[in-house]
């Protein structure tokens, strides 16, 4: 099958491309919208690096093809920021050294966004559970944990 034309609403705004349907969802957008927070680590859906939220929900970008997120919310780690403020997660993960490399990091980020949604005072177990799907060579993971408290502190306003 040849190349369609695809719509989508990525951080908020309307994107259209030209595309193969079944493209990575994770190539479209590093690609062709040049949102290059979004990482590749195993490609296959073991690592969590190339998470976006579709529709509020945490997805391995690398197995979805493009079609099935036409007109779908998305949200990449470039659309956390407003204003040029950054997202108290970020700055959580900058200020406690959870990220390194920073291949996990937008995943890791995102994940931990949705994580402090269901759980706002998130237990270390609850913690370790959300973020289960994200995998980190670098740091250990306690610095990537002190920041999801962290975060969860600030937003809480606490
Ligand atoms: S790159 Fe998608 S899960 Fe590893
Ligand atoms: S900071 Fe390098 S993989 Fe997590």
């Amino acid at each position: 099958m040849g190349k369609v034309r695809i719509d989508l609403r990525v951080n908020g705004s309307a994107k259209t491309v030209d595309t193969y349907p079944m493209a990575r969802l994770l190539d479209v957008l590093r690609e062709q919208i040049g949102l290059t927070g979004t990482k590749e680590g195993c490609g296959e859906g073991e690592c969590g690096a190339c998470s976006v939220l579709v529709n509020g929900e945490l997805v391995n970008s690398c197995l979805v093809p493009v079609l099935q997120v036409a007109g779908c919310e998305i949200l990449t780690v470039e659309g956390l920021a407003e204003n040029g403020q950054l997202h108290p997660m970020q700055q959580a993960f900058a200020e406690t050294g959870g990220a390194q490399c920073g291949i996990c990091t937008p995943g890791m980020i995102l994940a931990a966004c949705v994580l402090l949604k269901r759980f706002p005072c998130p237990t270390d177990r609850q913690i370790r559970d959300g973020l289960a799907g994200n995998l980190c060579r670098c740091t250990g993971y306690q610095k990537i944990f002190d920041a999801v408290r962290e975060a969860g502190r600030a937003m809480a306003g606490t």
